[in-house]
């Protein structure tokens, strides 16, 4: 059981999002999960893992994040039929309330178009913002963060949902072995 870790990030966020969740999953089974920047590898990295952690954030009001939007067509090629798929997203929903984590569901559906199967869903009634295309029937798609105005969440943000994450990827008997 491998689980690939694949982020993209301008200013830092979604890097340092991202080793705080490797680090928790490492707290239960060391080298899990192993973490790539996507401007730094291609696409087909992600097939070799059993299921994938995805870290977008929305930039320019409602856009993919530079290195993923690069990738983006990219990702047609990929059959990611049988892996499910956790997306975590900084966004700032003061800045942009309108556009709140809009890349998490861009990327979302087309991973779900090449086959992957969206876990990690989070309650949208837990933040404030106006609009988001993450949002489906009052869930979040994955997990929002919002490093700009509550850094003091993420933590326990990130915390709660890796331990969704290890349910819904269906390896709680084997991380608490
Ligand atoms: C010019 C600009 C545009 C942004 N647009 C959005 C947006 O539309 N929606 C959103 O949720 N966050 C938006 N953000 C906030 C970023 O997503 C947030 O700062 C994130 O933590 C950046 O992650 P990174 O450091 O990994 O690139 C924007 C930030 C900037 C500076």
């Amino acid at each position: 059981m491998k689980i690939g870790l694949f982020y993209g990030s301008s200013t830092g966020n979604t890097e340092m999002d991202g080793k705080i969740i490797k680090d928790k999953f490492d707290e239960y089974t060391p080298g899990l999960v192993e973490m790539f920047d996507i401007a730094k590898v291609e696409v087909e990295a992600m097939l070799p893992y059993d299921h994938l952690i995805i870290g977008c954030p929305t930039w320019n009001i409602g856009q993919i994040q530079d290195d993923w939007d690069a990738k983006f067509e990219q990702l047609d090629r990929l059959d990611l039929t049988g892996k499910r798929v956790g997306i975590y997203a900084p966004g700032d929903p003061v800045g942009y309330p309108d556009n709140y984590c809009d890349a998490m569901g861009l990327v979302g559906h087309k991973l779900e178009e090449r086959g992957a199967e969206l876990v990690g869903f989070t309650d949208a009634s837990d933040y404030q913002f106006d609009h988001s295309l993450a949002v489906e029937d009052g869930v979040f798609l994955g997990l929002p963060l919002d490093d700009d105005n509550e850094p003091g969440m993420t933590d326990e943000r990130i915390a709660d949902w890796v331990a969704q994450l290890i349910v819904d990827f269906g390896i709680d008997e084997l991380v608490a072995a």
